[in-house]
């Protein structure tokens, strides 16, 4: 026998990478549908679906549409869907006061969700951009977004969507304080099981660029960004002060937006708080993924599951993405 004399290392990487069953053995992160979350677009316009120009294959829906499209989904494993509705010019003014009228279509809409899925999580967003005639999210004087007087219109949205049936509130808007103001008043009017999922770090990221077409809140007028609320994309230190004051305010779930990009956000955010954590793949990011993928450059199933597990890796417990459905499709083949 042949005595090998060279130095070889014992510890061989690839021996559990050779083989499949291996390898899925010793995979540390998996997706399953309980990790998806489905952004969906309401219109009480159309009776009909309509494809947004920006984001292929994602529609602007009407509630009815939408119900049957979920049958289908909910078979397929689907967990939870957050609504976006678009709201038409007519409705909207400078102090968003749709978003506070009983008589707007997305608290029947959440009505009807609740009632034919009551096992799927409905999410609300609380801001007023789709409502505002500027596209802010909040009320503007003096030439700025008012903190305190936008906080008691989005404390007012809160609890008419609670009262609506919805099952977690999630602040968009970056106004300071406003957790724990939504917190102390459902406590007060008695919804105390509503949870409160924190948009905790949401960056002024140019990547919300086709959202923002697609609920009629693109044309911003002066402050022509969100910069004095949304936060600088430079920023880590202020990302984790963020959260910990949506934690200590009530936040029973944090979320950081957009996603991708952001992975040591979400990275740090866990190791730090240990909170369930939220990431958003942002409409910007969806683009991007499509464009490659419809110009042949990338595959779309292996892309599209990368960005998936890159989120679990980094420590997401859940993804928003306009993939969600096609997702669960491929999960269930
Ligand atoms: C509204 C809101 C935005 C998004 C979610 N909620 C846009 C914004 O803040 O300008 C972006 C979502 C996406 O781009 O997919 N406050």
């Amino acid at each position: 026998m042949k005595i090998i004399k060279r130095k070889f290392p014992r510890t061989r990487l690839r021996r559990t990478r050779m083989k499949s069953f291996s390898r899925k053995m010793v995979s540390e992160n998996i997706l399953k549908q309980n990790d998806l979350v489905w952004p969906v677009f309401l219109t009480e316009e159309l009776k009909m679906k309509s494809e947004i120009k920006s984001m292929p294959n994602v529609y602007l829906y009407h509630i009815e549409i939408l119900l049957k499209e979920l049958e289908i989904l909910v078979k397929l494993g689907l967990n939870a869907i957050a609504l976006f509705p678009h709201i038409t010019n007519d409705k909207k003014d400078d102090q968003g006061s749709y978003a506070l009228n009983k008589d707007n279509f997305i608290f029947e809409a959440v009505r009807r969700i609740k009632k034919e899925y009551p096992h799927i999580g409905v999410i609300c967003d609380v801001a007023l951009d789709p409502y505002t005639s500027h596209a802010h999210d909040g009320v503007i004087s003096n030439g700025e977004v008012n903190n305190d007087d936008s906080l008691e219109k989005l404390i007012e949205q809160a609890l008419l969507l609670a009262d609506s049936g919805c099952d977690i509130i999630a602040p968009s808007d970056m106004m300071d304080g406003r957790i724990g103001m939504i917190r102390s008043h459902l406590e007060k009017y008695n919804h105390q099981e509503i949870m409160i999922m924190s948009y905790a770090a949401k960056y002024s990221s140019s990547l919300y660029g086709p959202f923002r077409n697609a609920i009629n809140a693109a044309n911003l007028v002066e402050p022509f960004d969100k910069k004095s609320y949304q936060m600088d994309i430079a920023n880590v230190d202020e990302a984790i002060h963020e959260i910990a004051m949506d934690i200590n305010e009530g936040a029973d779930m944090i979320m950081i937006k957009p996603g991708l990009p952001y992975l040591d956000i979400i990275a740090k955010a866990k190791e730090i708080f240990s909170m369930p954590t939220f990431a958003y793949q942002v409409s910007g990011e969806y683009s991007m993924l499509v464009s490659a993928i419809e110009r042949g450059f990338l595959n779309k199933r292996d892309s599209v599951y990368e960005s998936m597990i890159c989120f679990k890796r980094a420590g997401a417990d859940g993804i928003f993405t306009y993939f969600a459905p096609y997702l669960l499709d491929k999960l269930n083949q």
